[in-house]
């Protein structure tokens, strides 16, 4: 992966809203929303984009509260998929989060995204539950998956093996 992470901010987002609307589609966050985000940088939400040569291939968010972490969004660009760039977004989201001392983090992913789910898999998250009709417009169900950062080991074993 050539690609270099940094921390997200509002120059970013002309980029990035574009990217949001190639990956997510009808689901994707808005400019607005993406801004309101920003916003409680760094207090509750850390942005991570991966520029590749000016372009940026991928973007991250991690939200915290209470000792919690909550992956809010993971996005490569489909051209750059199998790059390694959601690895080492990840990798890098949840070694913040083992800074912010959450003990825990979960996210929500389409339980139709097979490929975003294996991601998740190999860096420990495991089930919990299921929201239906979470994402909206589509009405599509989420998956909610929870990794645990506390014991031996845990804490993506799998990230570090593969950044
Ligand atoms: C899910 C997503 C973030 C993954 O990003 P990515 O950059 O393709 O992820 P990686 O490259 O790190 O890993 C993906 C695959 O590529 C493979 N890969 C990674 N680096 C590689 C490399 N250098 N050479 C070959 N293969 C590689 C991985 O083994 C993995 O394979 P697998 O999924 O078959 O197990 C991306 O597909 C995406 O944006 N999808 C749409 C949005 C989405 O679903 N977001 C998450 C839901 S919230």
């Amino acid at each position: 992966m050539t690609a270099v992470l940094r921390p997200m901010t509002r120059a970013d987002l002309d980029q990035v809203v574009g990217l949001e609307r190639d990956v997510f589609g009808e689901e994707s966050w808005s400019r607005q929303m993406l801004e309101g985000e920003l916003d409680q940088q760094p207090a509750s939400r850390y942005y991570l984009v991966a520029e590749d040569d000016g372009r940026i291939a991928g973007y991250g968010g991690l939200l915290g509260a209470g000792g919690q972490g909550d992956i809010v969004t993971l996005g490569v660009a489909p051209g750059d998929w199998g790059r390694g760039i959601g690895s080492a977004l990840l990798t890098a989201l949840l070694g913040e989060a083992r800074r912010r001392g959450y003990t825990e983090v979960f996210l929500e992913v389409r339980t139709d995204n097979d490929r975003a789910q294996r991601l998740y898999r190999r860096f420990g998250f495991t089930d919990v539950g299921l929201r239906r009709g979470y994402y909206q417009p589509s009405g599509a169900d989420a998956l909610v998956m929870r990794l645990s950062l506390t014991g031996a080991g845990g804490a993506g074993a799998g990230a570090a093996a593969r950044s």
